[in-house]
This record gives C-alpha cells, sequence and structure tokens, in this order.
C-alpha cells in the first residue's frame, strides 16, 4: 500500500515525521511530493498511489483519472472544495476532510488579523481596541466556536449566524444567536468569515451585505477568496472610507487593492491561517489515521462524498 503527501504548501518536518510512524507502523509505503510547481508532477506522482494526504492542493477529475490505483484522498484540513467530489465518487475514491484539527490555528490568525486591523496595520498611529466591540462570526463551526472562545478573552461582545447550528450550541457558549446574515452584518463592528467555499456560498459576501455593517467596519476573511464578490467589496471600500479589510487569502486584485486602500488592506502572501507546527501535527497525522483505518477497518466516518 502506497500513500502519498502531496503538499504545495508543505507540512511542518515534525509533522511529515509523524505521519511516516503511522504510515509505517502500519507496514504501508510514503511517499511524498512537497512544493511541487506543476500539476504535471502531481499527476506523475499520483499514478501508483492507493492513498493520498493533501492540504489545498488541486484534486481534479484529471489527477483521478491519473491517480489508477487510489481509493481514498484525504484533505489534511476542513475545506474540501478543492476536491471534485462527483468525480471521485465516479472513480470509487472515498473522499474525507479532518474536520476541527486545524481550527485553532486558523482562529488565532482570525483574531492576530484582527488586532492588526484596529491597530492601523501597525503604522504606528492611534488605533482603537477589540474589548467592547461586537463581533459577527459568520458561520459558527469548529474554526468559528475557536474565535468565539479567544474573543471572550478580548473582552467581546460576541454573535453568529449559522442557518445549520442550533441556537443552544452558540447560547451554550455565551454567544447571541442571530437569524440572518443581515442581521449579523447590521449589528457588529467587526465580522470573522468562517464560511465554506459552496456554490451557494461563492460571492455572497458582496456590496448590499457590507452596506449593512457600522461606521469603522472590519471584515476579517480567514475562510475561501470565493466567497467575496471581489468587484463589489472594492466599490464598497471605494465609497465607505472607514472600512476595513483584512484576509488570509490573497484576492486577485491585491495589488490595486494595496494601492487604493493603504492601512485599511492586508492580505498574507500564502494561506497561514493552518501553517502551525501543531496544526500540521493534529490534521496531518489525523489523516494518516483515518487511511490506516479505513483500510484496516473500512472506516469511513469523515466520508464527505
Ligand atoms: C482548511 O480548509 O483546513 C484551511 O483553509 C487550511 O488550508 P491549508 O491546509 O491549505 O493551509
Amino acid at each position: 500500500m502506497k500513500v502519498l503527501v502531496a503538499t504545495e504548501k508543505p507540512f511542518a518536518r515534525v509533522a511529515v515525521d509523524g505521519i511516516r510512524e503511522v504510515v509505517e507502523q502500519a507496514g504501508y509505503e510514503l511517499a511524498l511530493l512537497e512544493k511541487y510547481s506543476s500539476k504535471g508532477h502531481l499527476l506523475e506522482a499520483v499514478a501508483d498511489v492507493d492513498a493520498l494526504i493533501i492540504r489545498s492542493d488541486n484534486v481534479d477529475a484529471e489527477v483521478l483519472a491519473a491517480a489508477k490505483n487510489l481509493k481514498i484522498v484525504v484533505r489534511a484540513g476542513a475545506g474540501y472544495d478543492n476536491i471534485d467530489l462527483a468525480s471521485a465518487t465516479a472513480h470509487n475514491v472515498v473522499a474525507m476532510n479532518t474536520p476541527g484539527q486545524n481550527s485553532n490555528a486558523v482562529a488565532e490568525l482570525a483574531l492576530g488579523l484582527m488586532v492588526m486591523a484596529v491597530r492601523n496595520m501597525y503604522n504606528g498611529t492611534s488605533g482603537t481596541e477589540l474589548k467592547g466591540k461586537k463581533l459577527g462570526i459568520h458561520a459558527y463551526g469548529n474554526v468559528g466556536r475557536n474565535v468565539a472562545r479567544i474573543a471572550k478573552g478580548f473582552g467581546m461582545e460576541i454573535y453568529a449566524y449559522d442557518a445549520y447550528c442550533p441556537d443552544e450550541a452558540m447560547l451554550n457558549d455565551g454567544v447571541t444567536p442571530l437569524h440572518s446574515a443581515e442581521d449579523l452584518y447590521a449589528t457588529c463592528d467587526v465580522i470573522s468569515l468562517h464560511i465554506p467555499a459552496t456554490a451557494e456560498t461563492k460571492g455572497s459576501i458582496n456590496y448590499a451585505l457590507l452596506s449593512k455593517m457600522p461606521k469603522g467596519g472590519l471584515l476579517v476573511n480567514t475562510a475561501r477568496k470565493e466567497v467575496i464578490n471581489e468587484a463589489e467589496l472594492i466599490q464598497f471600500m471605494q465609497e465607505r472610507h472607514d472600512f476595513r479589510y483584512v484576509t488570509d487569502i490573497m484576492p486577485a486584485a491585491d495589488q490595486k487593492m494595496t494601492e487604493l486602500f493603504e492601512s485599511r488592506y492586508f492580505a498574507t502572501p500564502k494561506k497561514m491561517g493552518a501553517q502551525t507546527a501543531e496544526a500540521n501535527i493534529n490534521a496531518g497525522i489525523a489523516a494518516a489515521k483515518q487511511i490506516v483505518d479505513f483500510f484496516q477497518n473500512g472506516n469511513t466516518r469523515f466520508q464527505v462524498n
């Protein structure tokens, strides 16, 4: 049995060591393809593997067709919008994610970006504090919950909107549930995005929604760039000089936005929310264990297709 770790953005070494230990203890072989520069390298590397561990790497129909022996692909992380699920199913490949394993890392970065934004990108001018501000968590999943826990320590007033999460789960965490995105954006000074990229959410953060935000509003995106209607965000920021946007997923118009919005806009050079040793260890080793459990016991608990 051959397991390939294909990560354009590599895990910390210590996480790869942990994955190797799990894979080799099961009697399987581990192959590594890190920092690859072209899809051709991935197509070549998957040709003879039985299992695949990826991060944001694209596993599309072409990759699945090239992976003749593949039985399982595990996205070491939460979002699986980078896997063509229909094609995986058509090729009899089980697709899984590792929910919750990297959420604290992403949540910590969300709060880090918030502090950076309200301190004017650390440019030395007088900023504001998060204490007493209203935080709106858009989607209350694993990352949203961690954001709530940390933001409580900052003394923020916390609200959340999640169409799929019962009010009780929020109330138990001391979070006030709201029942529409419009309500959340109208209520909160800071919005932290934690929605997945789906057909329903793509482009959903648009001019109309952003217009609801109060003066001095801040949008923090550690989720996906596809959920933002970029043209409308730019239009909105051109009109609303008080509004700030900080993101861990660089927009296509990064250069233009940097020029236009100076200290009101920031994007990390490469998505780094889950880029910690701890998150890599948690998600990477969980992925390896899920693969072994799938082959040895047929466990499909985290299957998403
Ligand atoms: C996720 O969906 O788990 C996060 O966006 C992290 O993605 P990454 O593994 O590419 O850092």
